[in-house]
């Protein structure tokens, strides 16, 4: 994990002097301070939620308080302390290969009020970002999108994609394995950390992941102030012969006027094992009284499919889920371990300057990757923008894909041997949201 801590970093000079410019004033928010209930406001009313109780402006002060917040007010507002943009932001760290990790600014919240949007005010505040992650060190920066139109501009690219899974459980019948591990119901009470404990262990062997923190699975373990279904929240853990707890899985059933065909929802399903995966897909598909199971941020082909009878009794719906931006090519491309060798020249094109240039990339034996700089005047054999950089680093897309798409240009030959080289130990996945 990245020594600096960003909440000890100045604020972004540039951005601050761009809103000043429009009258806006840029400034850090004290999560402990009189300014986070009004941050918190705004960054409800950004994600078109409600206003927030007492109780949930306190649990959502136990994450922000470990993140830097950022807001721009507008002094000559009705409500001058309420911000008019919000951004947080944290260090947190990414796996990029199989049980290796690499830094990663982590990015959320971003809000600008509905009466001062299309003002640059969004711009700014990426801008800030990534300028401060940049020069605290970090090669790459992240975050979920709720609109695929938003973040190009500033080179994130969708990096990992993940499914929304709904399967039709009277047209699946089981044909997977029988593990031989056992299932338990678990209490709510302890489910967050016991959650955590499973997630941690599963994200550092799966590239894309990034750690979850107690909010989020507080969150899913329905405890949260304000969580409706929180009652309704079930678990349900698979220990291996060792008595070991390899996997976890957390839902909740909601009432269809069938009463033998109710929907059951999965909060969370983390498995370690290819058992304890099984085991409890196999659980909620055969649970009693259930017509429907949907499950979100699943593999983008999930292996349940290979596990009924008819594969089409499960549905998967693809999306693009974490976007990454490539802030230092070297050490980007150094963060993770490649499958075959590759000796290629690379032109990165960035229009905001952190990743332009040219680099020789030398992969050897071992798989681990070499990064200099071209020499000027030197000639590349591949051409791709940061933003493509980005989607081919995890392996998440190829470089073949994206030349088809004209985002990439190189000889096909280059293409096929950056393909064989980047992809990826395990189809790389995010299974939450930040
Ligand atoms: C998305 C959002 C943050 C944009 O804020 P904003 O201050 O209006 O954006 P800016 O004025 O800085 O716009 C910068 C550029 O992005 C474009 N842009 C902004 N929002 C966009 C959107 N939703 N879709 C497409 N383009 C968008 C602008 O047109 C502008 O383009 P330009 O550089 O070619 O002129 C704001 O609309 C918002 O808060 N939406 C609701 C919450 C949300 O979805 N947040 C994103 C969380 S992942």
């Amino acid at each position: 994990m990245a020594s600096i801590d960003p909440l000890t970093l100045p604020l972004d000079q540039t951005s601050a002097a761009d809103l000043a410019a429009s009258g806006l004033d840029y400034a850090r928010v004290d999560a402990d301070g009189d300014a986070y209930r009004p941050f918190q406001r705004a960054v409800a009313r950004g994600f078109l939620g409600g206003e927030s109780t007492d109780d949930e402006a306190e649990n959502a002060r136990l994450t922000l308080r470990t993140r830097r917040l950022t807001a721009v007010y507008d002094r000559d507002g009705v409500e001058p302390g309420v911000p008019v943009g919000t951004v947080d932001s944290w260090a947190t760290e990414l796996t990029t290969s199989p049980g290796r990790q690499t830094d990663l600014w982590a990015i959320s919240a971003v809000t600008v009020a509905p009466t001062h949007r299309r003002r640059g005010i969004a711009r700014a505040m990426l801008g800030g970002e990534l300028r401060t992650a940049a020069a605290a060190g970090f090669a790459l920066a992240g975050l979920t999108v709720t609109e695929a139109t938003i973040y190009g501009r500033w080179g994130f690219s969708p990096a990992t994609w993940a499914s929304d899974v709904e399967v039709d459980t009277t047209r699946a019948r089981w044909t997977g394995p029988t593990p031989t591990g056992r299932l338990d119901f678990v209490p709510r009470d302890g489910l967050a950390d016991r959650v955590s404990a499973v997630h941690e262990r599963v994200r550092r062997q799966r590239p894309g992941s990034v750690p979850g923190w107690d909010g989020r699975w507080r969150g899913i373990a329905g405890v949260a102030p304000g969580d409706k279904e929180g009652e309704k929240v079930r678990a349900v853990a698979y220990r291996d012969t060792d008595g070991v707890e390899r996997g976890i899985v957390v839902y909740t059933i909601a009432d269809r006027d069938d009463f033998a065909a109710h929907d059951l929802s999965v909060r969370a399903l983390f498995a370690e094992s290819p058992d304890a995966y099984a085991a409890l897909w196999r659980f909620v598909l055969e649970h009693d009284l259930v017509g429907t199971v949907k499950a979100w941020l699943q593999a983008p082909v999930p292996p349940v499919q290979w596990m009924v009878t008819d594969r089409r009794a499960v549905t998967a719906t693809l999306t693009d889920h974490q976007w990454l931006r490539v802030l230092d090519v070297p050490h980007a491309l150094a963060s993770r371990a490649y499958a075959a060798p590759l000796r290629v020249a690379v032109r990165v094109t960035d229009p905001l300057g952190f990743a332009d240039g040219a680099w020789r990339l030398v992969i050897g034996d071992d798989g681990e990757a070499v990064v200099e700089p071209v020499s000027d005047g030197d000639s590349v054999d591949v051409e791709m923008t940061v933003n493509a950089l980005g989607s081919i680093l995890l392996g998440g897309a190829r470089a073949t894909e994206l030349a088809a798409a004209g985002i990439v240009s190189g000889h096909t030959g280059v293409l096929a041997a950056i393909d064989r080289s980047f992809a990826p130990s395990m189809t790389p996945l995010l299974d939450i949201w930040y």
